[in-house]
């Protein structure tokens, strides 16, 4: 395949396009990678003029960075943009792109829009044979709210693209710690023959966030912790931590291992809703000091039993992990922004050390804000105490800031837009891995609503429900923080 002649961004006026695909677009462009030839074309309802949205975008762009812009590097990326104004529904629009698309044989078309247009849009792409071979569309969350939903979007979607010219993006899979991960396992011996239910006590993937629901209510409410964060970011780096070595880094070698994972998620139902699930709901409380409002106050007292808060207990059944507990935690209005995954080693079977409390060992890759890798190991103090041995827990630290001090923290998207650019679909999520996630979720939401209730109040600013707590301390855990 050649490179790419033109991307073309639905939703080009909208939130994510201005915060991150435009400036994406534009790194990409100060560091040389964006195919020679490549015309960036931004479609969207509003009529605006070619220039009006070229002054958009440096806007956007501008607000993006601290450094001012290169003039050069935004000279030769001004000169790429171009605009659409249209409805998505008219096939006037796509007589518009076909002509700013004209000669352009290979192309992208990338949904930033409310997946309700999805079908809309490949449809009037199809009418303007606009989705030939040559054509690849890139597919933003959140695809359905259940697996039913997911697959009619897919189904939409198969119409007309082919499932390899498909880009489901999740942008955790963008992220430079969460490609670590697969670095981390499959770059090194030392942790491959100790990942499994021999030397693993439990894992934890805890995505906390400060922030609450931000303006976005209306969609929020809809969706939920669960359907927001947990059946794709979550299960994404459950997926990277529990997958087996892949034979390669080919998208269907990576992404066969991390369907199997997917698949192999035992069902939570029955008693066990109650038991290894937590749904919660922020309260009023404090928030970076300041004092916030309830969730439900943000929307003006409107009753709701969206949950902000997960906490879950899961099982992955096969050889590999038999027996050892995951626990998945995520919600907003939390203490810190932090993201981190925890593998905690079983303890040494036996203590020599008398009265020493040995602390077993520990692994933390954390993921957010900073990108940090933790092994906790027992050491001796140097101290001359009674029996030769003072114990005390120590860690070996690994800041991959410090290392890579002089790098620009980049944006997911630099990385994903790049691949799709390259036609790589390793970092995109397959469809047989957005529906087996879903199935999965789909379980426990349907458990909960037999349940019926409401999801448990949390002061915002704490760390979720008691609940939360009890979860873990059921099986003897406690979560990182705790
Ligand atoms: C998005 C969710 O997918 O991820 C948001 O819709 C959430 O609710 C965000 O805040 C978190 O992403 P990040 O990159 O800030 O951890």
């Amino acid at each position: 395949m050649t490179a790419p002649a033109a991307i073309v961004i639905f939703g080009a006026t909208g939130d994510l396009a201005r915060r991150m695909l435009f400036p994406a677009l534009y790194f990409l462009e100060a560091d040389g990678l964006l195919p020679r030839d490549l015309r960036i074309v931004g479609a969207a309802r509003s009529p605006l003029r070619d220039s009006d949205f070229v002054a958009e975008v440096e806007r956007a762009v501008r607000e993006r960075t601290d450094e001012a812009l290169d003039d050069a590097v935004w000279a030769r990326f001004a000169a790429r943009l171009r605009y659409c104004g249209g409805d998505a529904g008219a096939p006037e629009t796509y007589g518009c792109l076909a002509g700013l698309l004209a000669g352009a044989v290979e192309r992208i078309f990338y949904l930033s829009t409310s997946p309700a247009l999805y079908g809309l849009i490949v449809r009037g792409l199809a009418g303007a044979n606009l989705a030939d071979e040559a054509s690849r569309i890139i597919v933003e969350k959140p695809i359905g709210r259940d697996r039913a939903s997911c697959d009619a979007i897919n189904t939409e979607l198969a119409a007309h693209f082919h499932e390899n010219r498909i880009f489901r993006i999740d942008h955790y899979l963008g992220k430079e710690a969460v490609q670590n991960l697969i670095a981390l396992r499959f770059a090194n011996t030392l942790f491959e023959p100790l990942w499994d239910k021999v030397a693993i006590d439990h894992v934890q993937i805890s995505v906390a966030e400060t922030v609450g629901v931000e303006g976005r209510w209306s969609y929020y409410d809809e969706y939920g912790a669960m359907r927001d964060m947990v059946q794709n970011h979550i299960l994404q780096l459950l997926c990277l931590v529990a997958m087996e070595p892949p034979a390669n880094l080919d998208p269907e070698s990576v992404r066969n291992e991390k369907v199997k994972v997917l698949r192999s998620l035992r069902p939570i139902t029955g008693a066990d809703i109650a038991k290894k699930t937590v749904r919660g709901q922020y309260a009023r409380g404090v928030a970076d000091g300041a004092s916030v409002p309830g969730y439900a106050e943000e929307a003006g007292g409107a009753p709701s039993n969206t949950e902000t808060f997960v906490a879950l207990c899961a099982h992955v059944d096969n050889w590999r992990w038999a027996g050892v507990p995951f626990y998945l935690r995520t919600g907003k209005r939390l203490p810190e922004r932090s993201s981190e995954i925890i593998i905690q080693f079983r303890a040494v079977p036996h203590s020599i050390f008398g009265a020493n409390e040995l602390k077993a060992n520990r692994l933390t890759i954390r993921l957010q804000p900073e990108e940090e890798i933790s092994l906790q190991l027992m050491n001796k103090t140097p101290t001359l105490a009674q029996g030769g041995f003072d114990l005390k827990p120590l860690s070996l630290n690994l800041s991959l800031h410090d290392a890579f001090s002089r790098q620009r923290r980049r944006i997911a998207y630099e990385r994903l837009l790049l691949e799709a650019l390259q036609n790589n679909s390793t970092l995109f999520v397959r469809r047989d891995e957005s529906e087996a996630a879903w199935a999965w979720v789909d379980g426990i939401v349907e458990g909960w609503e037999r349940q019926g209730g409401k999801p448990a109040p949390y002061a915002a600013g704490t760390w979720g429900p008691a609940g939360a707590f009890a979860l873990a301390e059921r099986n003897g855990h406690s979560w990182g923080d705790g």
